[in-house]
């Protein structure tokens, strides 16, 4: 049953993509002999539960668990991760040590917006990794100018940032929100030398990194508490509060930082309004406003950058940017105005790796293959398919199931109570979806996913909700599936 199930889901890869049946033959045609959990499963106390299930999480006795058992006890444990172990991708889909696909509405947290394995992106990779991988900023290289500018013209060509102009190139999102923060700090030196205009405004729900001045800005004590103190000059106003922006932003602000979707707190739009009161209050004392585009730019929202939708009077100074731009390559930016960026000078800020060729090389490749206004519109159109869903599965589960949320491909679904038992439900069904903030259901699937594809994992996830609405206690698993959730503090 498994092993048709494989097959059936194996042959409706993406046509947006060149793939050839050659390649998709030679990964996976022949996964038929490989023993599944189905088969070895002993953990699961419910033997009937199991066996209605595609792709049951692996078992004690598993390969999975066997591997996982060899190197869990050398991970620092920072993440809960579910069972399965994963081995290989391709377009929507990923595979397991077991050798089942999975239908992928999370694209590695906003990430994989190309899919998995994209060809094109290998053969480049491969040919930049040949040629230089790195050569240190101390030098000039062939790709990061290139990445830059068409940063720059495709924020401007798509109706971004007007006055976009130049590009700081790091490592993850973090460091991108990090140079940022730094730079609006820096900006508020030159503007007053007395140091006094160095506050940093964030707000709650917020989600900006891990690091010290990311994590200054998370404005959520779950992830700060246990690193506490944060560094001084950071203040947390409440999202979309209008009214409290003029107490909040004042002469001392050098900077304020904002999600125009916030993602991992629960995939919540900023208004207009307030992105349109933030600017003119950023603009009235002279502080720079950021927007931490990092999951819902890229295209994710149906254009290039979420506020690329937006009227030019609502651009920021600053935009940050990661995930997607990689594809899975680690790789962040920061796209600045010309002033913001006249303020830094030589040796205010660095990386070893941000902007080598080969994360440049690779970004180049995405940016260009992201920036096409024919995928935002399929991406809105996608967008339309899975609200419709959620509108079905509103009236089926209406005690269980309440609004949605989002934009494009980055789209939340309210549920009543703790989300993990669908979550586990669906991966048990071969469809892995995510969670974020309070009893939020996230999706975030790579941006070439197919209609068929959505059809499918919809009907996969109505199955899910069914199974985990009706009795959640039966759903094994239940603390898997927690992305951000940190163990508490010993
Ligand atoms: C909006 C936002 N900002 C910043 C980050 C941090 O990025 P990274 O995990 O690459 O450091 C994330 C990651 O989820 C994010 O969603």
């Amino acid at each position: 049953m498994a092993v048709r199930h494989l097959s059936r889901r194996a042959n409706t890869l993406s046509p947006l993509l060149p793939y050839t049946p050659n390649h998709h033959t030679r990964y996976y045609a022949s996964a038929i002999p490989v023993p599944t959990a189905t088969t070895s499963d002993t953990t699961n106390a419910n033997p009937q539960h199991e066996a209605a299930l595609s792709h049951p999480d692996p078992a004690a006795d598993s390969q999975s668990a066997r591997f996982t058992s060899q190197h869990d006890p050398y991970h620092i444990a920072t993440y809960a991760k579910a069972p399965p172990v994963m081995v290989k991708g391709f377009g929507s889909r990923i595979w397991d040590m077991e050798n089942r696909s999975y239908l992928d509405f999370t694209a590695g947290i906003a990430v994989n917006s190309l899919g998995h394995a994209h060809p094109e992106f290998v053969r480049l990779l491969a040919q930049q990794a040949g040629t230089l991988a790195h050569c240190s900023n101390l030098y000039h290289n062939a790709w990061s100018g290139e990445l830059a500018k068409l940063l720059v013209t495709k924020t401007r060509s798509s109706g971004g940032m007007h006055d976009a102009a130049r590009v700081f190139l790091s490592n993850s999102g973090t460091e991108a929100n990090e140079a940022a923060l730094k730079f609006a700090r820096k900006v508020g030196k030159v503007r007053d030398p007395s140091g006094a205009k160095h506050e940093i405004v964030s707000f709650t729900g917020s989600f900006h990194g891990r690091t010290m001045g990311a994590l200054s800005a998370t404005a959520n004590p779950k992830y700060q508490a246990p690193f506490a103190p944060m560094i001084p000059g950071f203040r947390h106003g409440k999202f979309n509060d209008i009214e409290s922006l003029d107490a909040l932003i004042s002469e001392k602000t050098c900077g304020v930082i904002v999600e125009p979707i916030q993602g991992e707190g629960g995939v919540h739009e900023a208004s207009t309004e307030f992105l349109q009161a933030l600017r003119d209050r950023t603009k009235a004392v002279g502080a720079v406003l950021i927007y931490d585009e990092i999951q819902c730019g890229m295209g994710r929202a149906g254009s290039f950058w979420l506020h690329s939708s937006l009227p030019p009077a609502l651009h920021p100074d600053i935009i940050t940017t990661a995930k997607a731009l990689g594809n899975g390559f680690p790789i962040g930016a920061v796209v600045a105005s010309e002033g913001v960026s006249s303020a830094i000078m030589i040796g205010d800020h660095g990386t070893t790796f941000g902007g080598s060729p080969l994360a440049s090389r690779m970004g180049h490749f995405c940016v260009e293959k992201l920036s096409d206004p024919s995928l935002h519109e399929a991406v809105r159109k996608k967008g339309q398919q899975f609200k419709q869903h959620f509108g079905r599965l509103r009236e089926q589960f209406s005690h269980s199931v309440g609004e949605d949320r989002g934009r494009g491909l980055l789209l939340g679904l309210q549920l009543m109570s703790d989300p993990v038992p669908v979550v586990t439900a669906a991966r048990e069904r071969g469809l892995l979806v995510i969670t974020a903030g309070t009893n939020t259901l996230r999706f975030a699937p790579p941006l070439i996913i197919t209609d068929g594809e959505i059809e499918e994992g919809m009907k996969i996830l109505g199955e899910a909700m069914e199974a985990a609405f009706r009795s959640p206690s039966d759903i094994h698993g239940q603390l898997v599936g927690r992305q951000q959730e940190i163990p508490p503090v010993r």
